[in-house]
């Protein structure tokens, strides 16, 4: 079986653990096949370096918790093109995660639902944050946009994104460390305005997706919360800077995830020109980028 695994942006802004957007591209490609024998195993063919034992990667991880739980007696490789870089917060592992959670299921005939699938998917990214946030998989498995309305029990909304909005996703070529020590840096609480600040945000986001309405989306893409926290213990660099160009622009610009990339949300025939843009400011500012001119994808796909 060969599979895409897309990338993903978590959060946009307001939506911390809550909203996801899984993107057309970087995308993983991911072989599976299933073995006579109950093991799992892990070759990267090409891109990224990954932990390669089963039990410290994220979709070995997944496999080993499917087998023991379903009492698979045979085992699975997996064939790795790992295009999405690790720790960039465009949901490395949880590309990883989703992928093996996929395959399992459909190798072995497990009949998961998408939102066991989720959970599953979920489980890998204990192995990589230390915390089961389930957004990335979430929006990985489903593809568009997804809300997260509820954690336990998991409930999950799927809404197609409009058709014109386009994106582009920057990421500077820093370490921002782990994802753990992104969330480790965050309030354990938050003043009231800040919280009225992020549901107006999150609300007209959400409306927006839903409507189909670009210019709403942009406008709740603006976080009061976890980007600030995370920018003021320098995961984010240059973050005042690039909100600043996407004011300009009348792109919204948000923190992809825990960091350090960035993802702009633009019409999809400016998206050119933002891109430009935001390369020369990070080069300005001595930073060498990827920049990647996309669009909001499906989920996890077979080809
Ligand atoms: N919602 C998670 C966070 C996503 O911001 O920590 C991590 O990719």
């Amino acid at each position: 079986m060969r599979l895409r695994a897309p990338a993903t942006s978590a959060n946009l802004g307001p939506g911390f653990d809550v909203f996801g957007m899984a993107l057309k591209e970087p995308y993983d490609l991911v072989e599976a096949e299933k073995l006579p024998e109950k093991v799992v195993q892990l070759e990267l063919v090409e891109g990224y370096p990954i932990p390669l034992k089963p039990e410290e990667n994220t979709g070995g991880y997944v496999a080993l918790e499917m087998m023991n739980d379903f009492d698979i007696r045979g085992g699975v490789k997996f064939r790795i093109w790992k295009n999405i870089k690790p720790g960039s917060g465009l949901g490395s592992s949880a590309a990883t995660a989703a992928a093996a959670a996929y395959a399992m299921n459909k190798l072995y005939d497990l009949g998961l639902s998408t939102s066991e699938l989720v959970e599953y998917a979920a489980r890998g990214e204990l192995v990589s944050a230390g915390a089961a946030h389930v957004d990335n998989v979430a929006s990985a498995i489903y593809g568009g946009f997804i809300i997260i309305s509820s954690r336990n029990p998991l409930r999950i909304y799927s809404v197609t994104p409009p058709s014109d909005l386009g994106v582009v996703v920057v990421l500077p070529d820093v370490e921002k460390g782990s994802t753990r020590r992104a969330r480790e840096v965050l309030p354990s609480s938050i003043p009231l305005q800040k919280l009225v600040h992020n549901v107006g945000a999150a609300s007209v986001l959400a409306a927006g997706m839903a409507l189909g309405d670009l210019e709403m989306i942009k406008e709740g893409m603006r976080d009061a919360v976890v980007e600030p926290a995370r920018s003021g213990a320098g995961i984010i660099p240059e973050y005042e800077g690039v909100r600043e160009l996407g004011r300009r622009f009348g792109a919204g610009i948000a923190v992809s995830g825990a960091g350090p990339a960035v993802i702009a949300v633009i019409e999809r025939e400016r998206r050119g020109k933002l891109a430009t843009a935001l390369k020369d400011f990070y080069q300005s500012r001595g930073y060498e980028c990827l920049v990647y001119v996309t669009e909001p994808g499906p989920g996890v796909s077979e080809f």
